[in-house]
């Protein structure tokens, strides 16, 4: 059996329908999840949406209707956009589904009989955007600094307290013995900074609204809606319903999140997992903001942009190339339309397809679109020679990339390998070599090299273009699926069978007006 991955985006919030900073997460955990199943492993991707708590309940309010009723109403649109941005996830989990309301009922209770948790009353500021408890020098003029335009509520309640204060020593020994168990490294160092200033108790259940999963023992209370939600990574997986399951694919490999909630997930939840000896996450990767014109993008600020109002012009393809390769992994960067345009032209229209379409055209016009015998040894020259390594060296580079797990790296290292064959087209210049005809075995030679660098192009670059690379395949004779494709036995050069019947086509990326609006 093949080796488990095992990796999550967060489950959002569908107070309203996703913008581009949840489109961002969902694109680099699909680009890391087809990379692995290149890789031969065992892929469980999981998304989903994250459906109870105030603010939830307020957005159906503000809409007249339950809040069971809004969310089913909404969370088609948050399918919808991961199908318009080609997100191959395994599973979509609801929190409001019984296979997690159920065992999220059943690790509560086992925190109360394990005395983990305990009663208490909290009173303190309350941010409904966070869905979190602030302290006052968290804020800025009053206001949560990631949800300006929300009022802080002032909340004194009877609460269930979870004892996180416990477990800080064992979280530092955690961190600071693993450093791939918080990435980037900057995210760790921040982590631990703050844990070793100590932690209090979590208040855990909500007793002023309804909308959650009761706590079992007192169901005047409900669960507070990150620990329902920080759950559903074990529900998915099997967690107190198939044990099997559960054995094989936990503990997570990857945690992709925004760095705007790492400490729920770096602090919180491995100590509700420690809790209960349940193994915690190998890896939680905190990612960057995405911001537009200097201001973090969210559905909060007016700036909201939908995915599908990118793809019309770019493509899936193209949106998911754009951010990944443009805003470094594990930092923050600025989207712009004017950079999309300049990235889309530069590197797809121009490198990949410009290269797609020489070669194919060559191809069909030297060669009657046969691809020709695979070149023995012998049959190469230096130049060759370099055009293959160059793949072997942007492969290992990619393969580097993704141990730590950057998209950016990963597509920088591809990208080499794109010019090497551009540049290769101009040193070999197949157009003069058509012209001798004691040169037709040399010519059969440099356009196989570069229909096998096309096919290899297209298996690097599926985890960020997957329909641009399907249709190479396609167009270069292989009747192969890229996701049923793997390194081992697809990623070796000289796979392109001889007799293979290749077709032109359309621009793979039509160019785009620099103005283009
Ligand atoms: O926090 N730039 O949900 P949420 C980059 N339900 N990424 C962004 C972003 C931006 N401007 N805005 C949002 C929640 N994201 C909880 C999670 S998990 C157990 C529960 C992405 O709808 C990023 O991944 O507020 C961020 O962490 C997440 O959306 C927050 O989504
Ligand atoms: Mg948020």
């Amino acid at each position: 059996m093949a080796n488990s991955f095992y990796i999550t985006t967060p489950i959002y919030y569908i107070n309203d329908v996703p913008h581009l900073g949840h489109g961002y997460t969902e694109v680099a955990a699909d680009f890391i999840a087809r990379f692995k199943r290149l890789q031969g492993f065992d892929v469980t991707f999981l998304t989903g949406t994250d459906e109870h708590g105030q603010k939830i309940a307020q957005a159906a309010e503000a809409k007249g209707v339950k809040p069971k009723e809004w969310a089913d109403e909404i969370v088609p649109r948050w399918h919808e956009a991961w199908k318009a941005l080609d997100i191959s996830y395994d599973d979509f989990i609801r929190t409001t589904e019984a296979r997690h309301e159920k065992p999220v009922q059943t690790f509560v209770q086992e925190l109360y009989d394990r005395g983990e948790i305990y009663l208490g009353s909290y009173e303190g500021l309350y941010c409904v955007g966070c869905e979190a408890f602030k302290s006052p020098d968290e804020l800025i003029d009053g206001k949560c600094p990631l949800h300006p335009t929300r009022e802080i509520e002032h909340v004194k309640e009877e609460n269930y307290f979870f004892r996180l204060s416990k477990y800080a020593e064992r979280l530092i020994d955690l961190w600071e013995s693993d450093e791939r168990s918080v990435m980037p490294e900057v995210r760790r160092n921040e982590v631990l900074g703050k844990v070793r200033q100590g932690l209090d108790d979590l208040s855990m259940s909500r007793i002023s609204f309804e909308w959650g999963i009761p706590i079992p023992w007192d169901s005047k209370h409900v669960i507070y809606v990150w620990i329902d939600a920080l759950l559903n990574y074990i529900t998915a997986a099997g967690y107190a319903s198939d044990e099997a399951r559960f054995n094989r694919i936990w503990p997570v490999d990857v945690h992709l999140i925004g760095k705007d909630i790492l400490w729920f997930h770096s602090v919180i939840w491995p100590a509700m997992l420690m809790a209960l000896d349940v193994p915690v996450p190998k890896t939680v990767y905190a990612h960057g903001f995405l911001l537009v014109g200097g201001a973090k993008m969210s559905k909060s600020s007016l700036t909201g942009i939908s995915p599908q109002d990118l793809t019309e012009t770019f493509g899936s393809d193209g949106y998911r190339y754009y951010f990944l390769r443009e805003v470094s992994f594990g930092q923050d960067g600025t989207f712009s339309w004017e950079s999309m345009v300049a990235r889309y032209n530069s590197d797809l229209a121009n490198d990949y397809g410009n290269l797609a379409s020489r070669v194919l055209n060559m191809a069909g016009r030297y060669l009657g679109g046969a691809v020709p015998r695979t070149p023995a040894d012998d049959e190469l020259d230096e130049a060759d020679r370099r055009l293959i390594d160059a793949y072997d060296q942007a492969f290992t580079g990619m393969e580097a990339a993704l141990d730590g797990l950057s998209p950016t790296e990963a597509l920088k290292a591809a990208w080499t390998f794109v010019r090497k064959a551009n540049s290769y087209v101009e040193e070999v210049a197949p157009w003069a070599l058509a012209k001798d005809e004691s040169q037709h075995r040399r010519l059969e030679v440099v356009l196989y090299n570069l229909a096998e660098s096309l096919r290899l192009i297209a298996l690097l670059t599926f985890p960020a273009t997957p329909r641009a690379s399907q249709e190479l395949w396609r167009r270069l004779g292989i009747d192969g699926e890229l996701d049923r494709a793997a390194f081992a036995t697809d990623g070796v050069w000289g796979g392109l069978p001889a007799g293979s019947k290749t077709t032109k086509g359309d621009a793979l990326f039509p160019r785009l007006d620099d103005d283009q609006k």
